[in-house]
């Protein structure tokens, strides 16, 4: 008779994790109110407009621009900061592709670097050694919710003079040294999809305290008009890249629940941290002490298949998926993706773009490891109680002790 719940067993998970996303009268309210009041156009209504001020505002950010999603507050970043064909921009390898292709949007080459092999974030070493004088910014994610090692990446970035530009599609509240992320560049970006730890299906938003930026930004984001000008006047490139009233409003709401959510989240994963690090072949994501506090979209732990009776990964997240605790593996690394590997990427390029096709040919041994061993857990299972970070560990162990049963 089989022990694990993959194999028929008694699933290890007593009751069920909280459901996402989360709403109440709140949402539903606000929803009725753009409704009955016509204005389901940011251009016309102010939901939008108050939800970005008060996301700014919490992250202590001086302005705030509402978007389509967190793809296009990249892509409007870059074209803000008029880079492309012929400029060059580092980012992690790995990543969501949306940190590298929204580059390529305006034609300039992302350049890949590895990672920090303990926190999965970008690591400062390979940044400074991928600067060029082609380099005209370097984007840093906030991998899971940890902040990226954002003093000596400031210093990197201030002392070649390239712009610093925060993907924190998974840190919203996440912290640095009590200074909320997203604010430490010349911009900050955001995702609302559905999976985030606010959303209202799609969305993002992009923070910056620097009012040029903004105002070009602001312009890029609404097809090139300037605020007080003629509706008909288009003065840069830009195109419709705004959030309808119906999204402003949710977020607004789901922006009441952040705080207190990231508090749950950030307290619960201390506790699993304990209880996993106990367990032999686990090792939680290291969790930097200046990271005051971790929004935590995902949970990161490293699997080491020896404790597991050389359990694959993939069987590891099966068998845990099957106890009740939904498990996911980690994104590929970006090098490693065929619109990378086929040479696609460079229609985007200009001709010129003296591309050395590095990128298809680089080690990056630190990701490459990251998709074989790491493994994920989403932000809801972190909204529950002590009883459900019980559970967790009581399900690994679990798999443990049966994993002659997965070989
Ligand atoms: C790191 C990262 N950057 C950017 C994005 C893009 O956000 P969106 O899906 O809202 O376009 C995501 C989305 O999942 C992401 O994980």
């Amino acid at each position: 008779m089989s022990h694990l719940a993959l194999g028929g067993g008694q699933p290890a998970k007593s009751k069920p994790f909280p459901l996402w996303p989360q709403y109440d009268e709140l949402e539903r309210q606000a929803l009725l109110d753009v409704l009955e009041s016509r204005d389901w156009w940011r251009t016309e209504g102010d939901k939008t407009g108050q939800f970005e001020r008060a996301f700014a505002a919490f992250h202590a950010a001086k302005y705030g621009l509402a978007v389509t999603n967190g793809t296009h507050a990249i892509e409007i970043t870059i074209a803000a900061l008029d880079i492309g064909w012929g400029d060059e921009v580092i980012v992690p390898d790995f990543t969501f592709i949306a940190t590298a292709s929204a580059i390529l949007s305006t034609g300039a080459l992302p350049v890949l670097v590895d990672i920090d092999p303990e926190t999965y974030c970008i690591d400062p070493d390979a940044v400074e050694a991928a600067i060029t004088p082609r380099t005209k910014a370097i984007i840093v994610v906030h991998m899971g919710g940890h902040p990226c090692d954002m003093d000596r990446l400031t210093e990197i970035a201030g002392r070649h003079g390239a712009a610093l530009v925060e993907d924190s599609a998974h840190a919203h509240a996440s912290e640095w040294r009590g200074r909320k992320v997203g604010t430490f560049g010349v911009a900050g970006t955001f995702s609302f999809q559905a999976s985030k730890t606010m959303t209202a299906g799609e969305g993002g938003i992009i923070l910056s305290n620097d009012e040029a930026f903004d105002r070009t930004a602001r312009s890029v984001h609404d097809c090139g008009r300037m605020p007080g000008r003629h509706f008909y006047e288009h003065f840069i490139y830009g195109s419709n890249y705004r959030l309808s009233e119906w999204q402003g409003a949710v977020l607004g709401a789901q922006l009441t629940r952040l705080d207190a959510q990231t508090a749950l989240r950030d307290r619960n994963a201390r506790l699993l941290n304990d209880r996993l690090s106990a367990i032999e072949g686990i090792t939680p994501q290291r969790l930097d002490e200046r990271c005051t506090r971790n929004g935590h979209y995902l949970y990161l732990f490293h699997y080491d298949c020896a404790a597991f009776r050389g359990a694959s990964t993939a069987r590891f997240i099966d068998a845990l998926n099957a106890e009740g605790i939904p498990t996911q593996a980690t994104y590929p690394p970006l090098h490693a993706l065929e619109f990378f590997q086929s040479g696609a990427y460079r229609k985007r390029l200009a001709p010129n773009a003296g591309e050395t096709d590095a990128l298809r040919h680089q080690p990056f041994p630190i990701s490459q490891r990251a998709l074989d061993e790491v493994v994920c857990l989403p932000q809801p299972v972190l909204l529950g109680d002590e009883d459900d970070v019980r559970e967790i560990a009581q399900a690994v162990e679990k798999v443990q002790r049966f994993a002659s049963e997965l070989i």
